[in-house]
């Protein structure tokens, strides 16, 4: 896997890559999941901003990738290695007790929840950590095989935070490549992370890699003041670097890009343009409302539903008027969390479409099932307003792919406060997504907003996305890496 000098990333990228650099990335989530089916492996892209925001890496480029398929692996001999284009992927395969103890358990009901600030959710189980060691060492291992002579070796996300510990261990004695590390979550502070009795162990890990970084200033200062708490390491003056057995490790917020191009094109494209058309014509209300995510806890859709309900209520004039498009994506459906909660949004779907609804309107059309991205933007353009309130959110790409499709200059932004994106885009309509009657004051205000206010609004928004591209935040993250010196603050970023 050559890297042509600046060619690697595409030539619009600045950043002058050695000429003979290799990276490997690392990750839980891969670009697509695979189901076992009777006849046979069934392909579906992975919907997850982590993917969105890598995939335009490997488009054009060669690269690889290493990472779960989403397949349970049994005695039966199952091609690991994918390639399609320059994406190279070589699959990480998992068992259903590693699938059960690592990702069902620690990632998802111990990392999540709690980063997430859903302590009540959060459940202390040591056979679970124990099933998360030993999968961040099988990652390190596949890792390390994959990196042969690489650079850098690029890990993501709360799955993997032992994995740049592991692998300074096994390089120990050759030589080590750079080591990245990408937090895509909220990083809280001590004081929450205390709650579970190997938040050492998690930092101390992550102090593993050269660099590590994470979407906002606030969840920076969080993670050193973890290490100042949890670690013997010392943060050194400039808060921008740690000093660790030896080691300078530079920390750094990056927030990751949207992928500009792709959703500007599809905000033009005509099929997609024609497709948003009859989307409008097929719901037939004045205005249409749009929330699009995970069916996940964090993404505060119950909330959501709970202000479009008082909105109702309070305005009886727009019956007939509205629609609430829900698009709520199956994930992590082994979880009791995310089962409950698919129950909880179809009783209040219900509820709300039974109490308002009439033979002609009906008021919240709720979809449980992903689109395409090509999908998604008919959606982007057909909805005058989006409602993005996660009760926290690392970042959201949701509501920047919302900006940057829409393209006649109207549509609004309903923005919680509690998501990472927040502290960009200060000309959304910003709200605490708990306090469901402020939220349901915005629903109002979106749709009565005057046109200027909308492009004025809309064209601030596009402009502090303008520079926020994923290119531009591999560019960043990148630039930090291979400029870091070992033993020295790397002054990049
Ligand atoms: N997405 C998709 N199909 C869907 C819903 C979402 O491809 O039906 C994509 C969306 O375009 C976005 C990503 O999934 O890029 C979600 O990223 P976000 O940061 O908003 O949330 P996450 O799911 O990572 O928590
Ligand atoms: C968040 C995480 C990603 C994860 C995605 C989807 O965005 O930061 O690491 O891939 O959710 O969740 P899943 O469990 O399906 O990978």
């Amino acid at each position: 896997m050559g890297i042509k000098k600046g060619g690697w990333f595409m030539a619009r990228l600045t950043l002058q890559l050695p000429s003979n650099a290799r990276m490997v990335v690392v990750s839980n989530r891969g670009p697509f999941v695979f189901e076992e089916t009777p006849g046979g492996l069934r392909k579906k892209e992975a919907v997850s901003g982590l993917v969105s925001a890598l995939l335009p890496l490997f488009r054009g480029v060669p690269g690889i990738w290493v990472a779960w398929d989403g397949c349970i692996a049994s005695g039966k001999e199952i091609n690991r290695a994918y390639q399609e284009g320059n994406l190279k992927w070589l699959g990480v395969p998992l068992t259903q007790e590693e699938v059960a103890l690592y990702y069902d358990g620690f990632a998802n009901q111990v990392i999540w929840p709690l980063c997430h600030y859903f302590i009540e959710k959060c459940i202390v189980n040591s056979e679970w950590w124990e099933g998360y060691r030993a999968v961040n060492q099988k990652f390190a291992a596949f890792s390390k095989k994959a990196s042969g002579e690489a650079d850098l070796i690029w890990i993501h996300d709360y799955h993997l935070a032992l994995v740049p510990g592991f692998l300074r261990r096994r390089g120990a004695d050759g030589k080590m490549p750079k080591i990245g590390f990408f937090w895509h979550i909220p990083f809280p502070g001590p004081d929450t992370w205390e709650v579970i009795p190997w938040a050492r162990d998690i930092v101390e890990g992550l102090l593993g890699a050269d660099v590590i970084a994470f979407h906002v200033p606030g969840y920076v200062e969080n993670f050193l003041s973890c290490v100042a708490s949890f670690t013997d390491a010392t943060i050194l003056p400039n808060r921008r670097s740690v000093l660790y057995r030896g080691r300078v490790i530079d920390v750094r917020a990056i927030p990751v890009g949207v992928n500009h191009e792709l959703f500007t094109a599809l905000g033009r494209d005509e099929t997609v343009r024609e497709q948003a058309g009859l989307l409008r014509r097929q719901i037939g209300t004045e205005k249409i409302f749009l929330g699009v995510e995970r069916l996940d806890y964090s993404k505060g859709i119950l909330e959501r539903l709970a202000a479009f309900e008082y909105f109702l209520e309070a305005a009886p004039e727009y019956h007939g008027r509205v629609t609430l498009v829900q698009i709520g994506v199956p994930t992590r459906n082994g979880i009791g969390p995310y089962s409950d909660l698919r129950r909880q949004v179809e009783m209040m779907v219900g509820r709300i479409n039974g109490r308002f609804g009439t033979p002609s309107w009906t008021p919240v059309q709720y979809f449980y099932r992903a689109f395409s991205q090509r999908e998604l933007a008919a959606f982007y353009l057909a909805a005058d307003v989006a409602v993005v309130t996660p009760l926290r959110d690392g970042l959201n790409l949701v509501a920047a792919e919302y900006v940057v499709t829409r393209d006649g200059g109207s549509g609004v932004l309903i923005l919680s406060r509690l998501a990472g994106i927040a502290q960009h885009l200060q000309e959304a309509l910003l709200v605490n997504p708990y306090n469901v009657a402020e939220t349901a004051v915005a629903f109002r205000r979106a749709i009565e907003m005057p046109a200027s206010e909308q492009q004025a609004r809309l064209e601030a928004l596009k402009q502090r996305l303008a520079r926020r591209t994923a290119n531009a935040w591999v560019t960043a993250f990148l630039k930090v890496v291979l400029e870091h010196e070992v033993g020295k603050a790397s002054a990049g970023y």
